[in-house]
C-alpha cells in the first residue's frame, strides 16, 4: 500500500570500493547525469548524495520493480570516494549507510579499498551486495543497453560467457577468503546469510535492473521495521559541504539521516570555533535524482523527512565545518544538544605536532584524508585547518624551524587576498591542487629537489 510511503524512511545506500571501478559511473546511469565526467583528475573526493524516487527505480528495472509492491519512497544513495586517503570519508558513508552496494571491476577483481570496505561494512554491520562492473570490457562482449543481466547473458558467446563466469568465479572465491558466502544473485534464497553478485556495466546499463530489483527486495524484506521508526522525531544530519548561496549566503549541503527538519527549527551545527546554534531560515531540496554536490536549482520546502539531502540555509553558517554534525534541537535542551555536537566533533580531530606543515582543506573529510596521506608520506602536521588560506596561516608556517616545513599544503582553497600578500614575501612556499595525492607528490619533489 502506498499509504505507508509517508511513515517509512528513505534506505540509505552507500556505494563503496576501491578507486576507478565505477561507483560514480554506476550512479549516473542509475540517476541519468555525469558526475563522473566533470571530477577533477577523474576521483571522487567528497560525499554525494542523490534521491532517487521508486518511480525512476521502477522505470530503470523495468518488470523487476513493480512500484505497488513496495511501500519504501525510493532510495537515498550515497557516493563514496574509493581513493585510499579518503578512508573517513568511506567510514562516514559506511557508517550512514543501511545498506550497501561493493562496486568491484571484474578484470581488477579485490583491491586494497575493496578489502577496505568490506572491513568497514563488518565493523558496522550493514548489509550489502556486489555489483560486479564492467562486465562489457569482457572479450567477444556483445552489448544489451539496460538489459537486465540473464537476458544478456542468452546474448553472448560461449567464450565471453566462460571469460566472465572465471572472473566472477575468482570473486566469489575472494568474497569467501574475507568470510562471506556469495552466489550469483540469483542462486541466492536468503539475503542475510549469502551476499548476492550482480554482474553490471555502468556504461551499457546491463545488469542495472537487477542491481536495483535486489537492493529493494533487501530494503524491503529485511529492513521494513527499522525504516519505520521515528521519521517525526528532530532531524539528525551530517554536513557534507559549506556553500555560499546568491540571496542566502552560507549555507548547508546536508544528509538527513535521521528525523524531520522544518523552516523555523532551531538547529545545533559543529562549527571551526564552537557549535553554532541558529534557526533554519530555508529548506532547500535538490530535484529527484540530482546529485546535491552539483545541483543548481532547488525547491524550497516547509519541511524534510530522513532520509535526504538538504540544503539548510540559515544566519551565521560561515563557520560552519563540512563533516561535522547538525541536529534538530526539537523539545531538548539546547545545552545537552551543544555537548551532543562537541562530543562526536572531537572523535574526528588531526594530530599535531611541535614542527611540521600547515594544512588548510575545504571540509572535515578533506582535511582527514591530507593527515592520512601524509602520515604515510611521513610529512608531520603543525596546524591543519578548514577554511582559506588566511595571513595567520602564513605567520604560523613561517615559525617553523626546517625549511622544508616552511610551507602551507592548501586542498581545493582559495587564498584570502592579505594572505597572497604575505606569500609574495617569498619565506613560506604554497602548494596548492584540487587533488589530493598531487598535491603530497609535489610537495615531496620540492623535498627531494631540495635535499639534492
Ligand atoms: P572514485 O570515485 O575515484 O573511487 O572512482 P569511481 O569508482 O567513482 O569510478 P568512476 O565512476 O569515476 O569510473 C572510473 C572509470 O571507469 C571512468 O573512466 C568510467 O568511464 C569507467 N567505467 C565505469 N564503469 C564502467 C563500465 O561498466 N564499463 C566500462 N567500460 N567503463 C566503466
Ligand atoms: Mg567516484
Amino acid at each position: 500500500s502506498t499509504s505507508q510511503s509517508d511513515t517509512l524512511r528513505t534506505p540509505i545506500v552507500a556505494v563503496l570500493g576501491h578507486v576507478d571501478h565505477g561507483k560514480t559511473s554506476l550512479l549516473d546511469k542509475i540517476r541519468g547525469s555525469a558526475v563522473s565526467e566533470g571530477e577533477a583528475g577523474a576521483i571522487t573526493q567528497h560525499i554525494g548524495a542523490t534521491a532517487v524516487p521508486l518511480d525512476t527505480v521502477s522505470q530503470m528495472a523495468g518488470s523487476l520493480v513493480k512500484p505497488e509492491d513496495f511501500d519504501l519512497p525510493g532510495l537515498l544513495f550515497i557516493d563514496t570516494p574509493g581513493h585510499h586517503s579518503f578512508s573517513t570519508l568511506r567510514s562516514r558513508g559506511g557508517a550512514l549507510a543501511d545498506i550497501a552496494i561493493l562496486v568491484v571491476d571484474v578484470n581488477d577483481g579485490f583491491q586494497p579499498q575493496t578489502e577496505e570496505a568490506i572491513d568497514i561494512l563488518k565493523r558496522t554491520g550493514t548489509p550489502f551486495i556486489v555489483a560486479a562492473n564492467k562486465v562489457d570490457t569482457t572479450p567477444g562482449w556483445n552489448p544489451q543497453q539496460g538489459e537486465p543481466i540473464q537476458k544478456s547473458l542468452e546474448k553472448q558467446s560461449k567464450r565471453a560467457k566462460s571469460k566472465l563466469d572465471e572472473s566472477l568465479y575468482q570473486l566469489i572465491g575472494e568474497l569467501s577468503d574475507k568470510g562471506f558466502s556469495s552466489d550469483f544473485y540469483w542462486r541466492v534464497q536468503n539475503f542475510q546469510k549469502n551476499i548476492g553478485v550482480v554482474p553490471v556495466s555502468a556504461l551499457t546499463g546491463e545488469g542495472i535492473p537487477d542491481l536495483l530489483g535486489v537492493l529493494m527486495g533487501l530494503s524491503q524484506r529485511y529492513m521494513k521495521d527499522e525504516m519505520a521508526i521515528d521519521v517525526a522525531g528532530p532531524g539528525y544530519g551530517t554536513v557534507l559541504e559549506v556553500k555560499e548561496e546568491r540571496g542566502f549566503g552560507a549555507t548547508l549541503d546536508v544528509v538527513l539521516y535521521d528525523g524531520t527538519i522544518h523552516a523555523g527549527d532551531t538547529i545545533v551545527v559543529g562549527g571551526a570555533n564552537e557549535p553554532i546554534v541558529t534557526e533554519v531560515r530555508a529548506l532547500l531540496q535538490p530535484r529527484p535524482n540530482a546529485e546535491i554536490r552539483t545541483e543548481k536549482r532547488f525547491d524550497k520546502v516547509d519541511e524534510v523527512r530522513a532520509a535526504a539531502g538538504v540544503k539548510i540555509a540559515a544566519p551565521d553558517l560561515e563557520d560552519a565545518m563540512a563533516g561535522a554534525p547538525v541536529r534538530v534541537v526539537g523539545d531538548r535542551d539546547v545545552d545537552e544538544v551543544i555537548r551532543e555536537v562537541e562530543a562526536e566533533l572531537a572523535d574526528i580531530e588531526v594530530t599535531t605536532e611541535e614542527e611540521g606543515v600547515v594544512v588548510k582543506a575545504d571540509t572535515l573529510g578533506s582535511l582527514e584524508a591530507m593527515a592520512n596521506a601524509l602520515q604515510e608520506a611521513e610529512v608531520p602536521i603543525l596546524r591543519a585547518e578548514v577554511g582559506d588560506i588566511a595571513p595567520r596561516d602564513v605567520a604560523v608556517a613561517s615559525t617553523a624551524r626546517e625549511p622544508e616545513h616552511k610551507v602551507i599544503l592548501g586542498f581545493n582553497v582559495d587564498v584570502l587576498s592579505n594572505a597572497q600578500d604575505e606569500l609574495d614575501k617569498g619565506e613560506v612556499k604554497l602548494f596548492d591542487d584540487d587533488v589530493i595525492y598531487q598535491l603530497v607528490e609535489e610537495y615531496e619533489e620540492f623535498v627531494d629537489e631540495m635535499k639534492r
